[in-house]
Parts: structure tokens; C-alpha cells; sequence
């Protein structure tokens, strides 16, 4: 049972081979980044990213095969991320999925990207049992979700405002750090010197799960603006400081909301859970509080095929959004991580629903 998977939904083009029988073993993976091409603009041009999707995806997609040694009449099931993301590279995608589907009378498993990341620590030999709470953390989102199994999310908490990517890329760009500065600035971070600069945390003793990160750029930028005048303080300084009120609230809130759904495994996963301060902590809260954190291999953390794949075969084996060749295809630039799912979560939930 060979399942494709095809992930288009930002700056990355990612194609990937999953054998979905037994256990699930991913095959191959293939992918292309586009972050050299946008560098130039600070940040993903919607236009050049499908231009560049359309010119990746069938050399991507003949990789596969030809590493894993397998042929295009094996394929069972094309997944494919439809949402969300950019509307232009989405369709890139979606509709190379489509027309391969048709070709071959397989069916099509559109698949969530979000679903994908919170799914990619089961690519790992170190895998999460359900149920689990997920901290996503990526450029676009950052979420805390219940997750009950396939397609079974529950929303705990998210960020009001920017994700937690976005201001550590904004944040980076204040400091001079070239697009996507996020893995940057962690960088530049390591060498700077813990409690030298304090930003707030912002929303950590709210009531809720929920996040706000838009002030922090502001005060990232107030403070790079005082930065020549305040000889003592370094760049490295308050690349550290930011990380460190970043990292602060996302590991309280981890731990909150395991506490309250009564859960013992946390799932970490998207850009941001490269994060290796953000390891770090999560390894020693985990530690002293009694759960265990799983993270995706790192190659998995960012945006990939692979994931998507995984995702599309566990839907697939679980009967869930399968659309037969040639019943049409559909993005969703805007996409709710919750009624991704075709389960009714409401008798787990009920003050929820
Ligand atoms: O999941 P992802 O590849 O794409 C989206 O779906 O958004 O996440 C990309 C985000 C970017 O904002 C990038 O700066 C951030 O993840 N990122 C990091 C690190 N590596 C990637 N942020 C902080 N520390 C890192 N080591
Ligand atoms: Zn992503």
C-alpha cells in the first residue's frame, strides 16, 4: 500500500513515498526550499513561490520513485496538503495531485498541513501514543491542541496575534538577520548573555492557553532603536532575551495545558520546534514534572512531504476524507485545524463544542 504525499503550502516543495502496510515505514522523501529565491524580499513572495512550486514538483516527484526504486503503477493514494497556506502554491499541488490521480484511478487524501506537523514525531522510532496534547509552533500558527487520535483535535489555545515563528522572523529582521531569521536568531542567541536584556511575557499568567507575540516585536524594536547608545548590551544580548520570553511562555503553557487535559505526552512540532532553547526546557520541565516530550526528527520539524504522507496514510487506513479519482480537488487557504477532523469530538468536549 504505497500512499504519496505532496506538501506545497508555503516556500517548500516537498514529495515523499509512504508504504502504509504494517507498521508504515516512509520510503523516501524529497524536497526543495525556496528560501534562497525570497531572501532577496525579506520574506515569501506568493507569486514566485508558485511559479517555483510548478517547476519542482515533477523532478521532485521522478526523484522519488527513482530512489526508492518504485513505479509510478504502485501508488495506491495521493496526499496532498490543501490547506492552509498560500492559495497559488497550495493549487500547485493540489492540482498535480489531481491529475496524477486521474491518470492512475487512485484516490486523492487531501491533508492538513497543521495535521501533517502534529502527525511527524510518528515518523520517528521514538512515537507518541494517543491521546497526546500538541504544541504547534510554526510561521504561521501556534496552537495547543488535544489530540484524541486521526483526525480528533481539539483546540486548547492559540496565539491571538502573530505566531511564533512570524516574531522570531520579524524580530530577526530588526536584527539584521537575513529571511527566515528564526533559526538565526537561536543562533546568534547561544552567545548572548541570560537576564542582560528582559522583554515581557506576555499573556503567561493569563487564564487561558492562548498566546500574544505582536508586542514583543515592538519591544525588540524599541530596544535594537536604544541598542548604540547602551555600550554594555550586545545584539547577541537581546537575541537571547527575546528567545528566552518566547520560550518561557511557550513551555509554562505546554505544561498548563497538559496539567488540565491530564494528559503525559507532549508533542512538539513545526519551524519553531527546531528550537533547541526550546528543548532544552521542555526536557527539564518534562523531567520534573513527569510527561515525555516528542520531537520530529529534525529533518521533519520545518515544512516537508514526508509528513504529509504519513498523514495521508494514517487517513487513509482509518477511512477518513477520501475522495475518489476524478471527484474534483479544492485548496483552503484558510483552514481550521479542528474541523479538519471527521470525528465528532463533542461527548470529550462538550463545553467546547
Ligand atoms: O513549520 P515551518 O517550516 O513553516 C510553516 O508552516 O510556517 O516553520 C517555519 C518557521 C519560521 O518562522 C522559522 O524562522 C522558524 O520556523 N524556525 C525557527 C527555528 N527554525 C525554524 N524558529 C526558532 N528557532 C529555530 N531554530
Ligand atoms: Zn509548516
Amino acid at each position: 500500500m504505497l500512499i504519496l504525499g505532496i506538501e506545497s503550502s508555503c516556500d517548500e516543495t516537498g514529495v515523499a513515498l509512504f508504504d502504509a502496510s504494517g507498521e508504515g515505514r516512509l520510503l523516501c522523501h524529497a524536497l526543495h526550499t525556496q528560501i534562497p529565491l525570497h531572501q532577496a524580499y525579506g520574506g515569501v513572495v506568493p507569486e514566485l513561490a508558485s511559479r517555483d512550486h510548478i517547476r519542482r514538483v515533477v523532478p521532485l516527484f521522478r526523484k522519488v520513485l527513482r530512489d526508492s526504486g518504485r513505479a509510478v503503477s504502485e501508488i495506491d493514494a495521493i496526499a496532498y496538503t490543501q490547506g492552509p497556506g498560500l492559495a497559488g502554491a497550495l493549487l500547485v499541488g493540489a492540482s498535480f495531485a489531481e491529475g496524477l490521480a486521474l491518470a492512475l484511478g487512485v484516490p486523492l487524501v487531501p491533508v492538513h498541513h497543521l495535521e501533517g506537523h502534529l502527525l511527524s514525531p510518528l515518523l520517528s522510532r521514538h512515537k507518541p501514543a494517543f491521546p497526546f496534547a500538541a504544541l504547534l509552533v510554526s510561521g504561521g500558527h501556534t496552537q495547543l491542541m488535544r489530540v484524541e487520535g486521526v483526525g480528533r483535535y481539539t483546540l486548547l489555545g492559540e496565539t491571538l496575534d502573530d505566531a511564533a515563528g512570524e516574531a522570531f522572523d520579524k524580530t530577526a529582521k530588526l536584527l539584521g538577520l537575513p529571511y527566515p531569521g528564526g533559526a538565526a536568531l537561536s543562533k546568534l542567541a547561544e552567545e548572548g548573555r541570560p537576564g542582560s536584556v528582559r522583554f515581557p511575557r506576555p499573556m503567561l499568567h493569563s487564564d487561558d492557553l492562548n498566546f500574544s507575540f505582536s508586542g514583543l516585536k515592538t519591544a525588540a524594536m524599541l530596544k535594537i532603536r536604544d541598542l548604540p547608545q547602551a555600550e554594555e548590551i550586545t545584539r547577541a544580548d537581546l537575541a537571547r532575551g527575546f528567545q528566552d520570553a518566547i520560550v518561557d511562555v511557550l513551555v509554562d503553557k505546554s505544561a498548563r495545558a497538559l496539567k488540565s487535559c491530564g494528559l503525559e505526552r507532549l508533542v512538539v512540532a513545526g519551524g519553531v520546534g527546531a528550537n533547541r532553547e526550546l528543548r532544552r526546557r521542555l526536557d527539564r520541565i518534562a523531567s520534573d514534572c513527569g510527561f515525555t516530550v516528542f520531537y520530529p526528527e529534525l529533518e521533519y520539524c520545518t515544512d516537508n512531504g514526508a509528513m504529509i504522507a504519513l498523514a495521508g496514510a494514517l487517513r487513509f487506513r482509518e477511512g477518513l476524507s477520501i475522495v475518489p479519482p476524478g471527484g474534483g480537488f479544492a485548496v483552503k487557504p484558510r483552514w481550521p485545524l479542528e474541523s479538519a477532523g471527521s470525528r465528532d469530538v463533542s461527548a470529550v468536549f462538550p463545553d467546547r463544542m
